[in-house]
């Protein structure tokens, strides 16, 4: 069994900010960072660290090359990337004292993506094999109808959720992994029970793995419900904490573990990334993970809001 994650690859410009700035006002920055990330990226580092070989598919730009050496320095397969003439992609993120950002995205290479690209990757792929996607490359509807086609298992992180995600056909996903903003655009609903339920009766067979901030996550199959809480910890930045937890929830799906554990570990590997500056760079390793696990303690909140 191989993974492929078709994703971004962006170089993150990331500014700490006293608060994040409303519109029409101004502030100045504490300070500027420059980090590799894209939900792409990340997530092929999360798996990695969590022990698991990873291709990568996608493009690069000017000024990318950086990230190459970024993937290939945690030994993800890199051979399914091409290089684009065009600016990389690139996000700009103001992170607050509090921890929380803000983020807007300038696409570049990560748009693309052609569909012979798409062809020639997937062909060194087959039944059962993981095909990973989120939203911050093009042609997605057509990487899952190639991948569906050849028996491919497809995980949709639908993120950042637009009209693009309309187009995918839900029926071709094994797994949607999803947080309480892209759970509310997809469904409609306004609480966690509403919004599992909606899937339950339109989607039976799709496994649903919604994480809810600070509040946990629920993950739901045809047959149960399993509700885990956050660990509690003093948060420096946020960012790519759900990518951390994306790429462990799937290292634990592919080796086979049970889905609680699973939860556990990725929870716990979340954590951490939030107690460090950066997305692809706070990831830990899964020896720090184990080696942390039982000193964290978790937080009791448990909300059925959508808020
Ligand atoms: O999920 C975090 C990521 O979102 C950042 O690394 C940034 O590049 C944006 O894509």
């Amino acid at each position: 069994m191989k993974i492929l994650n078709f994703g971004s690859c962006n170089i993150d410009y990331v500014y700490l900010m006293d608060h994040i700035v409303a519109a029409g006002e101004t502030e100045a920055t504490q300070s500027l960072n420059i980090f590799p990330g894209g939900k792409g990226l990340n997530q092929s580092i999360a798996m990695a660290r969590a022990g698991e070989s990873v291709y990568h598919a996608g493009c690069i730009g000017d000024g990318g090359e950086f990230l190459l050496e970024i993937l290939e320095n945690d030994k993800v397969d890199t051979s399914l990337i091409e290089r684009v003439d065009c600016q990389n992609g690139h996000a700009i993120i103001q992170v607050s004292k509090e921890g929380e950002n803000s983020i807007f995205l300038y696409p570049g290479s990560n748009r693309m993506i052609s569909c012979s690209q798409v062809d020639k990757a997937l062909g060194f792929f087959s039944k059962d094999d993981i095909l990973l996607i989120q939203n911050e490359i093009n042609n997605i509807d057509y990487i899952v109808k190639k991948a569906h086609e050849r028996g491919m298992r497809i995980i949709l992180n639908p993120s950042p959720c637009n009209s693009e995600i309309g187009r995918i056909d839900l029926g071709m996903i094994s797994y949607l992994i999803l947080n309480r903003l892209e759970v509310r655009e997809i469904t409609g609903c306004d609480t966690v029970s509403d919004a599992l339920l909606y899937f339950r009766e339109k989607f039976p067979k799709l496994k649903v793995m919604l994480t809810l901030g600070n509040s946990g996550c629920v993950y739901q199959d045809e047959k149960e419900q399993i509700f885990f809480p956050t660990f509690k910890v003093e948060a420096v930045d946020t960012t790519g904490a759900g990518d951390t937890f994306t790429g462990y929830f799937i290292a634990g799906i592919a080796r086979g573990t049970d889905v609680e554990k699973t939860l556990r570990t990725a929870s716990a590997a979340a954590a951490i990334s939030v107690t460090r500056e950066g997305a692809a760079t706070s990831i830990p390793r899964m020896d720090e993970v184990l080696k942390r696990i039982d000193s964290l303690a978790v937080n009791q909140a448990d909300s059925n809001s959508l808020d």
